[in-house]
């Protein structure tokens, strides 16, 4: 007889007052229903079914440009990337089957952490599974019991998990507010450990963080700073490191966190740091320890990439180009962006509501162009967006189609006027 739960001992359906543990997600079902009920397609079931190449796919069946990856260097399909890649699999196989500290670290693992060295010229770097992995696993082992994290209140998910996975103080501020942030650090007990936690971008409006001002604030009060640089890392900044690089504050930075699957084209977090005692973390911090790393063709191609990003000063030009046209061009077809100008490689337009922004978003997939639908609780102050995000792949010439299919759509869905 088998040992598994038989039908007579399954738990039945919850009666009465006993509460389903799935009721908080109801209103979210909702959402999601009434949203569908209006016949659009769902925005967040799209799948690639072929991948052309980094700025095309066919998706739900038709042929696509892709204005909606983080793929902002197009490395994805490099040569010299994917050659690394099948080498890899070829000489270390699927994969490592374990631990960073116990039999996962291979040679790949080592030269993917020298290359990060050198594109940030520190002195350590630690390699995660994921960018997600990276921040939880860095700021929830640094700021712990007794410690303050002061942080921006529209940072991303992960940084936000890092807060809860650790036992620090959690004291969030207004969006960019230099002055707000002074006054949180100023509350703080005197003699306590303090973080204090930026973005170099924020991915859903696409702005840049005033960080020459926020650095020099939090040095003021003996903190120290981390910076999650995701979607800077390859194109902002002479070398790419950053915004902290592009505003000459770098050197007074304690933690840059990046991730390897926006610029880098592939999977897998990061911590560079000059911190002379980072290496210990290897052995304190959690989710470094606790989780398998990362297969040998990922850190492989991860590595190719990041050596070449290291000489990509015409890419980055180009994709500068890509995102002043764009963000000039739908802000004269009357759209509403999250920046004034163009600050990064996002360029965001703020839909009226989520209906609106779901039959935008569709009727620009019927034109052949994939966009994010972005909408809380990832977007700030409740918004629905359509998120563009460009690659330095992307031709100038697609630019001007993508601007074309913004105009037809816009105008069929009353975003703006006909
Ligand atoms: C600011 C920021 N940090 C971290 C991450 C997580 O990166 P990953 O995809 O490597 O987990 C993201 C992903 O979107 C991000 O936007």
């Amino acid at each position: 007889m088998s040992e598994g739960i038989s039908q007579a001992d399954r738990p039945q359906a919850l009666e009465g007052d006993d509460r389903d543990l799935f009721s908080k997600f109801d209103d979210v079902i909702q959402t999601r229903e009434t949203l569908l009920a209006s016949g659009v397609e769902d925005p967040f079931s799209l799948v690639m079914e072929q991948v052309l190449s980094p700025t095309r796919a066919i998706c739900n069946g038709r042929d696509t440009i892709l204005l909606g990856t983080y793929n902002y260097m197009g490395m994805t399909f490099d040569p010299d990337v994917i050659e690394a890649g099948k080498q890899a699999l070829d000489n270390y196989g699927s994969g490592t089957t374990g631990s960073r500290v116990l039999n996962g670290t291979y040679r790949g693992h080592k030269d993917v952490e020298q290359a990060l060295r050198e594109f940030y010229a520190m002195d350590h770097a630690m390699v995660f599974s994921t960018g997600y992995q990276a921040n939880l696993g860095i700021i929830s082992t640094i700021a712990g019991k007794g410690d303050y994290i002061v942080l921006d209140i529209d940072s991303h998910a992960s940084i936000w998990d890092g807060c809860a996975l650790g036992n620090a103080e959690v004291v969030p501020f207004k969006h960019n507010d230099i002055v707000a942030m002074d006054k949180r650090l100023g509350r703080i007990p005197e003699g306590a450990g303090k973080l204090v936690v930026l973005e170099g971008v924020y991915s859903m409006l696409g702005d840049v963080a005033p960080l020459t001002e926020m650095v020099a604030v939090a040095k003021k009060h003996g903190a120290m700073v981390l910076v999650d640089e995701a979607h800077s890392m390859g194109f902002i900044g002479e070398h790419g490191r950053g915004v902290a690089e592009a505003q000459g504050v770098i050197d007074d930075v304690d933690f840059i966190i990046g991730t390897f699957s926006k610029s880098v084209g592939t999977v897998g977090g990061f911590c560079v740091s000059n911190h002379p005692k980072f290496e210990i973390l290897r052995l304190v911090c959690r989710p470094y320890v606790f989780t398998a790393s990362l297969p040998p063709s990922v850190v492989a191609t991860a590595c190719t990439s990041i050596r070449k990003l290291m000489h990509g000063s015409n890419k980055r030009a180009h994709l500068w180009e890509n995102s002043k046209r764009l963000h000039g061009g739908l802000k004269a077809l009357g759209f509403t962006l999250g920046t004034d100008e163009p600050q990064s490689a996002i360029v965001a337009v703020i839909m009226p509501d989520l209906e609106h922004g779901a039959a935008m978003w569709e009727a620009l997939l019927h034109e052949g162009l994939y966009v994010n639908l972005a909408r809380p609780p990832a977007t700030p102050a409740g918004m629905t967006l359509l998120r563009c995000s460009l690659c330095a792949e992307h031709s100038s010439e697609e630019v001007e189609t993508i601007l074309g299919m913004f105009e037809r759509a816009g105008k069929a869905v009353g975003i703006i006027g006909a």
